[in-house]
């Protein structure tokens, strides 16, 4: 395969299909979705996860790489790139921009206590202590002041150095090393969880399902958590979607990203569920699982230390190859449209994010009295972006490409102009105009109403 000549994207379509999967695995699937899981009873919640990734998940993703790869543009300028005729859905990127800048703020205060986890169990600080004390642990460096500053800062730097690098030497060459040690990384966790003593129970939770179990709340959940973790509705596809080659398949890209972020939330729930069940720990402990319960479980497991490093790691990793995309987004825009230069806008994002991601690190410690609507500042961050900016950003985009953009524009572009076949095409628009759209005001509406 040659490599592309222009160099504004993706050299092959495996380098496409490992950055967007990047993008897409990351704390969502490896941190979020085990505790989602957790809290929502287990394999019937697991199913319907699994159907909302391909039958809703899939077509939004794709429509994204259209809007992108069609535009060639950042997700702001893109639309309007399209035709004059669409400038007003500018305001579609411009939330996306947004959406991304205020995620990374929290996303990389979650992400710096995962690379101070990798020292504290490297250092054996996690070994030898009893739950209550582990739980201290985390309560404590939560809620200080310089430490998870310095650690939020040390991932936003090395975020930074690989977006500086631009998108083949820095973005495509770093995921194409990163993605491949985290699906070794994790099967090795797999096979240590597997072998643990009464880890039968974990599996028969994860994998059977039983649909009494299943409340409206949690189909709410199930469709929240898969846009999530597919990194829909905020324009990061769109943006990696204007790199991918005029030759790649888009239906065939989407498909590998959703089966592989698909695949690596499987393997995580393989890896932590009967770990949880063989030490009689509880499921549905919530979003501190991975942070206080699993210490536990490694504390107890002969060469628990060692696969506590790697499992920290791994989630560092993960949270890496997001964070460059959000990054990207950011800096994509701020290239294209402001004509900034590629370090300026780089160093600029990264000091206004961590500028409002110290305000997310510290709503744990000094600022946790700083309510905002009774929540803290990052629970405000989180809540804002999770329930109503992505699921807006998402119905926003399939609105634009099923009801304004031609179809035949949209036919042209999946199949590349012709030259590839699209069995799939009356499905996929079906969903884009009615399923999709109808799926997401639910969603929406509920999620309001749930929370007024
Ligand atoms: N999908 C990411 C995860 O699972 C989180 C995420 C949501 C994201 N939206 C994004 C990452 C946009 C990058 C860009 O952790």
């Amino acid at each position: 395969m040659t490599a592309s000549k222009d160099t504004r994207g993706f050299t092959s379509n495996l380098g496409a299909i490992v950055a967007a999967a990047g993008s897409a695995i990351g704390l969502g699937n490896i941190w979020r979705f085990p505790y989602t899981v957790g809290q929502n009873g287990g394999g019937a919640f697991l199913l319907l996860y699994i159907l909302f990734v391909f039958f809703l998940g899939l077509p939004i993703m794709m429509s994204e790489f259209v809007i992108g790869r069609r535009s060639q543009r950042n997700t702001v300028g893109a639309f309007r790139q399209l035709g004059p005729q669409y400038k007003r859905w500018t305001f579609v990127g411009v939330l996306g921009i947004v959406a991304a800048f205020l995620i990374y703020s929290f996303y990389s205060t979650v992400a710096g206590w995962t690379l101070n986890y990798v020292f504290l169990s490297g250092s054996g600080q996690l070994s030898g202590r009893t739950p209550e004390e582990v739980s201290q642990v985390f309560a404590s460096f939560t809620s200080g002041t310089a430490a998870p500053l310095v650690c939020q800062l040390a991932f936003i730097l090395l975020t930074a150095a690989v977006v500086l690098l631009g998108v083949q030497k820095g973005i495509e060459k770093c995921t194409k090393i990163l993605m491949p040690l985290l699906l070794v990384l994790m099967l090795l966790l797999c096979v240590r969880s597997l072998t643990l003593r009464g880890s039968s129970a974990g599996l028969a939770f994860l994998f059977e399902p039983d649909f009494s179990k299943l409340t409206w709340s949690s189909v709410l959940s199930a469709l929240g958590q898969a846009l999530f973790s597919l990194s829909i509705g905020m324009g990061a596809l769109v943006t990696y979607g204007s790199y991918i080659r005029k030759e790649d398949n888009l239906f065939k890209t989407g498909v590998c990203v959703a089966g592989a972020d698909t695949l690596i939330a499987l393997l995580s729930g393989i890896a932590i569920f009967p770990a949880v069940f063989a030490f009689g720990m509880s499921p549905a402990s919530g979003p501190s699982l991975v942070y206080e319960v699993l210490p536990n479980v490694f504390g107890s497991m002969p060469m628990g230390a060692l696969f506590a490093v790697l499992f920290f790691l791994l989630l560092s990793i993960a949270a890496l190859t997001s964070t460059i995309s959000l990054l990207e987004i950011v800096v994509l825009w701020a290239v294209e449209e402001l004509h900034m230069k590629r370090v300026t806008a780089t160093f600029l994002v990264s000091l206004l994010v961590f500028a409002l991601g110290t305000v997310c690190t510290l709503s744990f410690g000094p600022f946790a009295d700083l309510h905002i609507m009774g929540k803290t500042f990052f629970e405000c961050l989180d809540h804002l972006t999770a329930t109503y900016m992505m699921p807006i950003g998402a119905l926003c985009i399939i609105l634009f490409l099923g009801w304004r953009y031609p179809k035949a524009e949209v036919f042209d572009e999946l199949t590349n102009q012709g030259r590839l076949k699209a069995g799939y095409f009356r499905v996929y628009y079906f969903v884009l105009r009615f399923l999709a759209p109808i799926a997401l005001f639910i969603i929406l509406i509920m999620g309001i109403l749930g929370n007024s």
